[in-house]
């Protein structure tokens, strides 16, 4: 049976339907106290599937109630899916004194499970810390899917080295084009980003930046005006985890961005994608 967290209903229901599982009934309610509570009722069946992206600290508190409930009503294999899975990208401390948050939140998340899937975590090492068996996911293949078949001399292109396999994986899927990355700084301080060409050719193509994640979307932003710059055609901004935080979404508008497609990792406006097929085939 699948059990969704309220934050990933629509990838629930999709992997439900892949599966030909059925969607357990879940109800979420919150105490006077500010404490929630995450009820499934009519669990039926062996194996649990857990859906649960943990875009907030409520949703992370949730899947482990999800968790803890399924237990207790009798599932003998609990599989945890996170589509979207918070604080992966405080992956060391950054400065002295600061946690491994996505050490601490795997451990947690570990302990109410037999299996994990995630996808596209920052870094696929993240995995290693869950306790159980994990896997990561790729949902870069997803990102062909709502690209025009018209592309012309496509260019798959990542805002960093660290993003160059969504960009891999989304044109193996497309089928064509070439890949290449940009260089990308970071003020941690000020959240500025500074993007750095490289030797991509791009004038007179149609580019897709393609990134794990659109947090603030300076990132993105950055690279649509650098494409701009070097006299890139057209511009197509895709990502698996849509998060969108803030004003990101003016943001991009306002560096020329039309539309963003993004995966339902994050269940947001943009989110026409779906990674049920990628997640059910590793179910
Ligand atoms: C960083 O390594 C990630 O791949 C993303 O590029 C980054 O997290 C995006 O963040 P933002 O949208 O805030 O620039």
């Amino acid at each position: 049976m699948i059990v969704s967290g309220s934050a990933s209903q629509s990838l629930a229901a999709a992997l439900a339907e892949q599966t030909g599982e059925a969607l357990a009934a879940v109800e979420f309610d919150r105490f006077a106290d500010g404490e929630l509570m995450a009820r499934v009722s009519g669990f039926e069946g062996e194996r649990a599937v857990v859906v649960a992206a943990t875009v907030t600290s409520d949703a992370h508190l949730e899947l482990l109630q999800l968790q803890d409930a399924v237990r207790e009503a009798g599932a003998s294999e609990v599989v945890t899916v996170i589509p979207y899975m918070g604080y992966a990208r405080q992956d060391r401390a950054f400065r002295d004194g600061e946690p491994v948050s996505a050490r601490a939140v795997a451990r947690a998340i570990g302990t109410g499970t037999d299996r994990v899937l995630t996808v596209d975590p920052h870094e696929p090492t993240v995995c290693d810390w869950f306790g159980v068996p994990a896997e990561a996911v790729a949902g870069g293949p997803r990102l062909a899917e709502p690209l025009p078949d018209s592309l012309s001399e496509p260019l798959f292109l990542s805002p960093d080295e660290g993003a160059t396999d969504i960009a891999e994986a989304a044109r193996d899927a497309y089928g064509r084009g070439e890949v290449d990355h940009f260089e990308k700084d970071r003020n941690y301080d000020t959240g500025a980003v500074e993007i750095s060409p490289r030797d991509a050719a791009v004038a007179g193509r149609d580019v897709v930046v393609t990134d794990d994640i659109i947090a603030t979307g300076s990132t993105m932003a950055e690279s649509v005006a650098v494409l701009r710059e070097r006299g890139a055609d057209r511009v197509f901004v895709a990502c698996v985890h849509p998060l969108l935080a803030g004003s990101a979404r003016t943001r991009l508008a306002r560096a020329g961005v039309e539309t963003v497609y993004g995966t339902d990792t994050i269940e947001r406006a943009v989110s026409t994608v779906s990674v049920a097929p990628v997640v059910a085939e590793a179910l």
